[in-house]
């Protein structure tokens, strides 16, 4: 299995809508046997996904391609034996909630291995600071 963590920058003439996205994904993710970590801070994401080969490859190739994003950086790709994320899922900090955004991470990245749970955990850290 293939486990891919990037960040990216929003777009800023893009209409995200936190919530359109989740449901995108959820679809595309269930159907894809594809679990991970999707985190917004209003203006960066942070993303882990991670499944068989073929179908990280195909996601990560749609999400690369997608215009409401961009300047992507692939943090890590790694293969995996099992999965770190059991589940899909989304943590969205809004200005005041990002104390709860960071306890959502921590919690959602408990089964992460500990460099890739530090890259989310300092990421919604400098959130829940500034
Ligand atoms: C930051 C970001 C993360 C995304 N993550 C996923 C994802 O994990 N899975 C997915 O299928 N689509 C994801 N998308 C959406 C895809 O880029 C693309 O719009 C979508 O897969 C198209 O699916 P549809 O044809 O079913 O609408 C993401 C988009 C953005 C901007």
């Amino acid at each position: 299995m293939r486990q891919i963590v990037y960040i990216s920058s929003m777009r800023r003439q893009a209409a995200i809508d936190p919530a359109a996205i989740l449901g995108q994904s959820r679809r595309n993710n269930a159907r894809a046997r594809i679990t991970g970590l999707l985190f917004f801070d209003g203006k960066r994401f942070l993303q882990a996904l991670e499944g068989e080969e073929a179908a990280v490859d195909a996601a990560f190739a749609r999400i690369q391609a997608d215009d409401r994003h961009h300047a992507l950086v692939v943090l890590s790709d790694r293969t995996i034996a099992v999965r770190e994320f059991g589940e899909w899922a989304m943590a969205y900090a809004t200005p005041g909630e990002a104390g709860d955004a960071l306890e959502q991470v921590m919690r959602l990245s408990m089964g992460a291995d500990p460099a890739v749970r530090g890259t989310f955990a300092g990421f919604a850290q400098v959130r829940a600071a500034a």
